[in-house]
């Protein structure tokens, strides 16, 4: 088995990859926007596939969910698969009433509640940060394409079901978006000299108490995805 828990060859991912969470996600991805692609994993059920956007090669590998998972994934696709450009493409949970439902939000950087960085920067405050090449890639193409983007800091979080105290000091430190993963991406892309950058969908407003069907995420997720396949192309 070439690493714990994916078992590709060496040469099936591209250097470059998008990451969504969720595994039926990542089938979709290829199966609507990847020329000849190809199943390169399903150990776990975590797909993996490797094709061609505007003939650049490209992989879709899904992380699940939370820290623990995503940062496994992550840490042995650079260091094994030497994959080297990271885009998660997912979901996250929105606070600021400015910010709606399906609107894109771009992580510039990413708080968190876990001890997942800390234990690994010997207890000081890890600044887990996107990869400022892709983030300006990515800025240009929403610009160039339309498409509406809103930049800034994330929390992630071990809990999906936040704490409500948590909320307001949230809001009142300006955060634009809520996840469970990409604080711990960007520090395993730090230290594995990789670069990484975090693009997701709201797919719930928590003050507001509204969330998109899991149907309705479908649709909503294509202007991400083409967002993500424009900057893929760039870095
Ligand atoms: N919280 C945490 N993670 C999430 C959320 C949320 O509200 N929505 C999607 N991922």
């Amino acid at each position: 088995m070439p690493t714990f828990h994916i078992s590709s060859k060496k040469g099936d991912f591209s250097d470059t990859i998008l990451m969504p969470g969720d595994p039926i996600r990542a089938k979709y991805i290829a199966k609507n926007y990847l020329d000849d692609f190809k199943k390169i994993n399903e150990t776990r059920l975590m797909l993996a596939y490797t094709g061609y956007y505007k003939n650049k090669k490209i992989s879709v590998m899904s992380h699940g969910i939370g820290i623990p998972s995503s940062a496994l994934y992550v840490k042995e696709l650079i260091s094994y698969y030497n994959v080297k450009k990271i885009i998660r493409i997912g979901t996250c949970g929105a606070i600021r009433h400015d910010i709606k439902l399906r609107d894109i939000v771009i992580s510039l950087g990413a708080s968190t509640d876990s001890k997942f960085n800390r234990i690994r920067f010997n207890f000081h405050d890890y600044a887990a940060i996107a990869d400022f090449e892709m983030t300006y890639n990515a800025f240009l193409t929403a610009k160039k394409n339309n498409i509406k983007v809103h930049i800034g800091n994330f929390f992630t979080t071990d809990s999906f079901y936040t704490d409500d105290s948590m909320l307001n000091i949230l809001n009142k430190y300006n955060i634009i978006g809520i996840d469970m993963e990409t604080a711990g991406i960007y520090s395993v892309a730090a230290e594995f000299k990789a670069k990484a950058l975090s693009i997701c969908t709201v797919s719930d407003h928590i003050f507001k108490k509204e969330f998109i069907s899991s149907k309705d995420r479908e649709s909503s997720f294509n202007d991400m995805i083409t967002l993500s396949l424009e900057t893929a192309l760039l870095v």
